[in-house]
């Protein structure tokens, strides 16, 4: 077990580069892979998560040589992956899985793809559904859970489909497929969601257009490998926007972090709120990213409805711990995805934040949380992270806050997209200066 940072007598200050993105890195491998040539990616996240997608695709074949952040994929081409001796194994990783799924379904060899106990909870049908209704075919248990094997047969059908689910992995999937098509798919969002591999594709060399929900996406094309300089994940730069927020006397630079506009929507509703956060040297290298200044702000309720939702889904916890701070009652609707993350985030953020005494109201879309309220351990000097990276980073804010000392429980989670969050942490913290009364 960790012990936490409590009993803070300084504020974080410095400047620090956080980890590439996560939903890049899983693209750039990807990609790179299913191009012809060389890709070269810089700033790479060395997570587990990532480290997945690398060896998933080695174990296809695909030559990925890796130092420290930086990686060099050898492309196979759409047609060069071989089929793996052995089941892939996707870790925790719902993003390679779904990717994967719909790469693998138009491939001419069978794969099976196997997981962790969390990630073999989560819904695929979602993915294998669509794929179904285009001529794909899968052996999904009962549950629609992994494990799963994917019969993979070359398919020149294109793919019609609107979605019914606002998830980037789900449309991503079915972009994967429809590179294997004749002629031209189309898919329809139910809301907008990341576009990474939409942009990352046609900075590839793939022809796919944009109106407003729907995405065409022609089919065989001709994708060459590209150097990328991925820029810092604002998922993991969250935490510490949240840490320099919450805690007094805080003012912190966080250098390079990707500001894609289907990933901002933690900045807004946090300025929403009434936080503090000016981005500088803004640069555009085919994803938006700049310099962010944070520093320590009070803060007000919000209320969000589901049309805020996609472009803040993996902040959403920290957007609950920043309203136990905040004046009035916070209310979120329209996230009942967050039920279908690495954990079910509406009870465990729920559970997590109330054992600190927070006054927080599960709803089945959503949270109620009224604040402000001291946040101290009650009953146990325990928080968990419920084997969830993301539940872990949060409480390890969360504790920042606390009198009292707390201890973290299953800390290894972190590591699945952000290995280093502890000792950034400190970084930031051992450069702080006094926190005024
Ligand atoms: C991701 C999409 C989101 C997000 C996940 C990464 C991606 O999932 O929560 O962390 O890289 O496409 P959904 O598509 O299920 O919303």
């Amino acid at each position: 077990m960790k012990i936490l940072h409590t009993n803070l007598r300084t504020g974080l200050t410095g400047e620090l580069a956080v980890p590439g993105d996560k939903s890049i890195s899983h693209r750039g491998v990807i990609l790179g892979a299913i191009s012809r040539g060389t890709t070269e990616l810089t700033h790479f996240l060395l997570s587990e998560d990532c480290l997945s997608t690398i060896r998933a695709f080695q174990d296809m074949g695909v030559a990925i040589e890796r130092r420290d952040d930086h990686v060099l994929v050898h492309g196979a081409g759409l047609n060069g992956l071989n089929q793996p001796r052995l089941p892939l194994n996707m870790g925790n990783s719902g993003t390679t899985t779904r990717l994967l799924l719909g790469l693998l379904s138009r491939q001419d060899f069978t794969t099976e793809l196997i997981g962790d106990a969390s990630l073999s909870r989560r819904p695929m049908r979602r993915v294998t559904e669509p794929l179904t209704q285009s001529g794909s075919a899968f052996k999904v248990s009962a549950r629609g859970t992994l494990p799963i094997t994917v019969c993979g047969r070359p398919q020149s059908a294109p793919i019609h489909y609107r979605l019914p689910v606002a998830s980037a992995q789900v449309k991503s999937a079915l972009i994967l497929a429809a590179l294997q098509a004749d002629g031209v798919s189309t898919i329809v969002e139910k809301q907008p969601t990341r576009n990474h591999t939409e942009l990352m594709l046609r900075a590839f060399g793939a022809e796919i257009e944009q109106r407003g929900l729907e995405i065409k996406v022609s089919g065989r094309p001709e994708l060459v490998g590209r150097s990328l300089k991925i820029p810092g994940d604002l998922s993991s730069a969250a935490f510490f926007i949240t840490a320099a927020t919450l805690v007094r006397g805080s003012e912190i630079r966080l250098a390079n972090v990707g500001l894609n506009p289907t990933r901002t929507g933690f900045l807004d509703i946090l300025r929403r709120m009434g936080g503090d956060v000016t981005v500088l040297n803004r640069s555009d290298d085919g994803e938006p990213a700049g310099d962010l200044l944070v520093r320590h702000a009070g803060l007000h309720a919000v209320s969000l409805s589901s049309q805020d939702i996609p472009g803040a889904i993996d902040e959403l916890p920290l957007i609950a711990l920043l309203a136990t701070q905040a004046e009035g009652i916070t209310v979120i609707h329209g996230a009942e995805e967050l039920r279908v993350k690495e954990t079910d985030r509406i009870a465990v953020v729920t559970e997590e934040l109330r054992k600190l005494g927070a006054s927080v109201t599960e709803l089945p879309d959503g949270m109620t949380i009224q604040g402000p309220t001291p946040l101290s351990p009650r009953e146990t000097h325990v928080v968990d992270t419920h084997g969830d990276h993301r539940i872990g980073m949060m409480l390890g804010v969360a504790a920042l806050l606390s009198r009292h000392e707390l201890r973290l429980r299953g800390e290894d989670a972190v590591a699945v997209s952000y290995p280093e969050f502890f000792s950034d942490l400190d970084q930031l913290l051992s450069a702080g200066r006094p926190v005024r009364p």
